[in-house]
């Protein structure tokens, strides 16, 4: 018997995530932040984490972060679900939207997981392209509204990889026009300094996703999910009810807790980011994008599968993009620390001028 015929078309015709798993000794491939938290500070998270029964179950539903969070973000807390990593809360949404006609809108390119998501739980992908400034093309997207009534519609903002924030006119336009639901994926919002949350007061049918993943606590997967009590309170019925383990339930408490330090880790890469962005724009032939994230989108006049394969020997991952059409030599690197980038530019004009 192949046992493979059991599992859905979807699923066996994707390939699935590839992250990149190999030896290095800087990473700047996967949107992290490249700051650990400082020695005392992380044993203080690890003494509180010291108090957790671990032979219990986790608060179902993580209560008290969750109304904690609310507060932060200036929501009801019947706004807003905790998932493990914002990932979770794509899945959740994919699983309860879906019917047997659904289609899932995303503009392309965009962050990878919505297609990998959507097809795994049965919806049909619509792909529309972004413009030549990679902002919406907004005929094209209210063109794919009118005709596939999307029931969901995934706008990274800022976007990964292109690093740019999308209109937030065309935005809101998407938004009127979908008799869906409108996520706006605000995973990389804290280095853009803006945010679509007050958009919630007029729309019932946009949520607004966010991560811990890319301000430091990328290891403990927490996200939310914050949109309006009668959604909120249909898609809690399809979390499971541990989703959140109580050491990360701990650590999204002394996010909080510590958030001067966090906004100061952010307020870092910021800085960081603008150095690394006024470098690589000096390098010949390597076209860095305006970024609002965490990481910088450029493109090369070189071949970047070359590029990619160099740096990897050298001990540096960052993300390879080149594929045809607009990603053509194109690559994604994460802001790391002053070394890290100052290390990862010396590598790579070594590279570009063999
Ligand atoms: C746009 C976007 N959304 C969501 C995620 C996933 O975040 P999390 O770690 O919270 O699952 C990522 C991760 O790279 C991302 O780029």
């Amino acid at each position: 018997m192949d046992v493979r015929t059991l599992i859905k078309k979807e699923v066996r015709e994707q390939e699935g995530y590839r992250a990149d798993i190999m030896p290095y000794r800087i990473r700047m491939d996967a949107n992290e932040s490249p700051f650990s938290l400082p020695p005392l500070i992380k044993r203080k998270l690890f003494k509180e984490m010291k108090n957790v029964f671990l032979n219990r179950y986790p608060e179902p539903g993580a209560p008290l972060i969750r109304k904690r969070f609310a507060e932060h973000y200036g929501v009801a807390d019947n706004m807003i679900m905790i998932g493990n990593g914002s990932d979770e809360l794509i899945q959740i949404l994919c699983a309860a939207l879906v019917n047997s006609s659904s289609v899932v809108l995303v503009p392309v390119p965009t962050f990878v997981m919505y297609r990998i998501i959507a097809s795994n739980s049965g919806h049909r992908v619509a792909a529309v392209p972004l413009n030549a400034s990679f902002d919406l093309d907004l005929d094209a997207m209210l063109n794919r509204i009118a005709k596939d009534a999307p029931v969901l519609t995934f706008l990274s903002y800022p976007n990964s990889p292109t690093s740019n924030c999308f209109s937030e006119k065309s935005v809101a336009a998407i938004v009127e026009a979908s008799t869906g639901i409108v996520v706006v994926d605000e995973a990389y919002g804290s280095f853009a300094g803006k945010t679509l949350l007050p958009l919630l007061t007029k729309y019932d049918n946009l949520v607004i996703l966010k991560t811990l993943s890319k301000v430091g606590l990328a290891a403990m997967r927490i996200g939310f999910l914050i949109g309006a009590p009668p959604l909120v309170h249909e898609l809690d019925k399809v979390r499971l009810p541990y989703n959140i383990n109580a050491l990360s339930q701990v650590a999204a408490g002394f996010y909080l807790d510590h958030i001067d330090i966090f906004s100061g880790q952010t307020r870092d890469i910021i800085e960081g980011r603008e150095k690394l962005l006024f470098a690589l724009g000096k390098i010949a032939g390597v076209h860095p994008y305006p970024t609002d994230a965490n990481f910088i989108f450029f493109s090369c006049d070189f071949d970047t599968d070359n590029i990619y394969s160099v740096l990897a020997q050298e001990g540096i991952l960052i993300k390879n993009l080149n594929s045809p059409g607009v990603l053509k030599n194109c690559m994604r690197v994460t802001v790391g620390n002053r070394e890290e980038n100052q290390e990862f530019l010396k590598v790579l004009k070594k590279i570009l001028l063999k």
